[in-house]
């Protein structure tokens, strides 16, 4: 079974995450779980806060498991470059059942080390510099809510403080 996704609400959601200081073999089974519970909950991306811990990992794979190549694991990631803007439909893992269309880069980088330690850069327009940014959020401690304004922001998370009252969040 596949560690649970934790929902807003949960405090880990809300903290900066720590950088890894070393790569050992409790950060790649880290890994292997957050890959096994994005692919459970048919999700594109997911960073570790998402399963309980504040640790600056993310992953994505924008085949949901279809394709083995497309999956990108990304450890201690920072900003290479982000520019323009689009504006798409976005949900996330710990928010089901709610999405909104929020304002994204269009095109963005980030640097960190792959799985094995190694440095590279992840690239991409569209869906991938969404995803990037994203993740990202969540290893600053937001979510896809927080870039909304007034109104729609303030609905969701009405809706979702009545969810957690009914005990069905
Ligand atoms: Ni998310």
């Amino acid at each position: 079974m596949a560690r649970p996704v934790v929902r807003l609400g949960a405090p880990v959601l809300r903290v900066p995450a720590r950088d890894v200081e070393a790569i050992t073999p409790e950060t790649t089974a880290l890994i292997d779980e957050m890959i096994a519970a994005m692919y459970a909950e048919r999700g594109i991306g997911l960073a570790a806060p998402q399963i309980g811990v504040s640790l600056r990992i993310f992953v994505i794979d924008l085949s949901s498991g279809r394709d083995a190549s497309a999956l990108k694991v990304c450890i201690n990631p920072e900003w290479v470059e982000r520019e323009g803007m689009q504006l798409e439909e976005e949900g996330c893992l710990s928010l089901p059942g709610f999405s909104a269309t929020v304002a994204r880069p269009a095109r963005a980088a980030v640097r960190g080390l792959d799985r094995h330690g190694a440095p590279q850069t992840i690239e991409g327009t569209g869906l991938m510099a969404r995803a990037l940014q994203h993740e990202m959020d969540h290893l600053d401690g937001m979510v896809f809510v927080d870039r909304l304004r007034g109104i729609s922001r303030t609905m969701i998370l009405r809706k979702i403080k009545k969810l957690e009252r009914d005990g069905t969040w």
